[in-house]
């Protein structure tokens, strides 16, 4: 199957065909990694990388995978470029493709990232990455479901998953981590529980359409406004905060973000009790295993006894699988 110049901005704009392709090459390279042999597939090959908001795994995944490729990636944030001054998506896009092979960008601001990266690729003939935007975060759900292959089945139908929203006090994190699973969990057989306060729903197409791909493959996809309920009998639960973008229609929250804003923050304390502590995993099944995209807020998302616990914790594997799953996709498309 021939990957090259494909991009990724969503697990659901690839067929399952290809996506086990994409797990398949992942094996092959964390075997390969940890046997530290070479697997040079994409020797002097550039990425360019386009950060709007701060990273860890996603930044240090990509760029130590492409030296591991044989390649350089350029990591960039949009206050270097001439984006700052007013360049648009459409002008970078076609000179950075003319100068290397791919181009990822994170872009995670409400109404406008998913807008920015669509518009790079129509313009890139390289293949156009999605570090995270406002709506998915493909990257994540790839490590998210090779983990979950390895800690329990390569075929997890009937694994109970549940993805449940927790307080947090950082920042308002982005709908991308959960629209992600969401899309594609139920996709592998996964029966799914997703659940939140009523004030912190997913995007509805997004709800529409993980239905839709449970539908087609058999699994179940529930919602709650329970989070005791969602932890009941649970294989794997995924505690993480999210923003209430959902609430509100994209143009609506742009045409009154400050309003929105601070109705967010106001229903967000009202749910400090949202966690995930030792009284919640016990609703679980007896050998729960704990996953979280990470950053953690620890004590308000998880509390440290369990995140910290290495019969229940596997969150450092996901950490760690972000690095194979980059490097499957980046030399499969570039
Ligand atoms: N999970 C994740 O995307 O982490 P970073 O924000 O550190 O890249």
């Amino acid at each position: 199957m021939n990957l090259k110049g494909k991009h990724f901005l969503s697990c659901d704009d690839w067929t399952k065909e290809e996506l086990d392709v994409v797990f398949k090459r992942t094996m092959e390279l964390k075997k390969q990694f940890h046997n530290e042999e070479q697997h040079l597939h994409l020797p002097w090959k550039t990425l360019f990388m386009i950060f709007f908001e701060q990273s860890t795994r996603t930044r240090n995944s990509m760029e130590a995978g492409m030296t591991q490729l044989g390649g350089h990636a350029h990591d960039l944030t949009a206050d270097k470029m001439q984006i700052s001054h007013g360049e648009v998506a459409k002008d970078t896009a076609i000179i950075l493709s003319r100068m290397g092979h791919g181009i990822a960008v994170r872009n995670c601001f409400y109404g406008i990232g998913k807008k920015y990266l669509d518009e790079m690729a129509s313009s890139s003939h390289k293949p156009i990455m999605s570090l995270q935007d406002d709506v998915y975060h493909p990257f994540q759900g790839l490590a998210d479901l090779q983990t979950i292959f390895e800690h329990f089945d390569p075929n997890p139908k009937g694994l109970k998953v549940t993805v449940s929203w927790a307080y947090a006090n950082t920042h308002s994190k982005p709908l991308s981590v959960p629209q992600t699973q969401a899309l594609l969990f139920p996709r592998y057989g996964i029966d799914l529980t997703i659940a939140h306060p009523k004030e912190f729903p997913l995007s509805d197409f997004i709800v529409k359409k993980a239905k839709a791909n449970a539908l087609a493959s058999g699994s179940t996809i529930k919602f709650t406004n329970d989070m005791d309920a969602a932890f009941e009998n649970a294989d794997v639960v995924i505690p993480k905060n999210w923003g209430g973008f959902g609430a509100y229609g994209v143009q609506e929250y742009l045409d009154n973000e400050e309003a929105c804003k601070a109705e967010m923050s106001e229903n967000l304390a009202k749910h400090k009790d949202w966690i995930c502590d030792d009284r919640r995993i016990k609703l679980a099944s007896k050998n729960v295993k704990l996953m979280h995209a990470l950053p953690a807020d620890r004590n308000n998302e998880v509390t440290d006894e369990i995140l910290d616990n290495p019969n229940i914790s596997i969150v450092f594997d996901e950490a760690e699988n972000r690095l194979h799953t980059a490097k499957s996709i980046m030399s499969l498309t570039m």
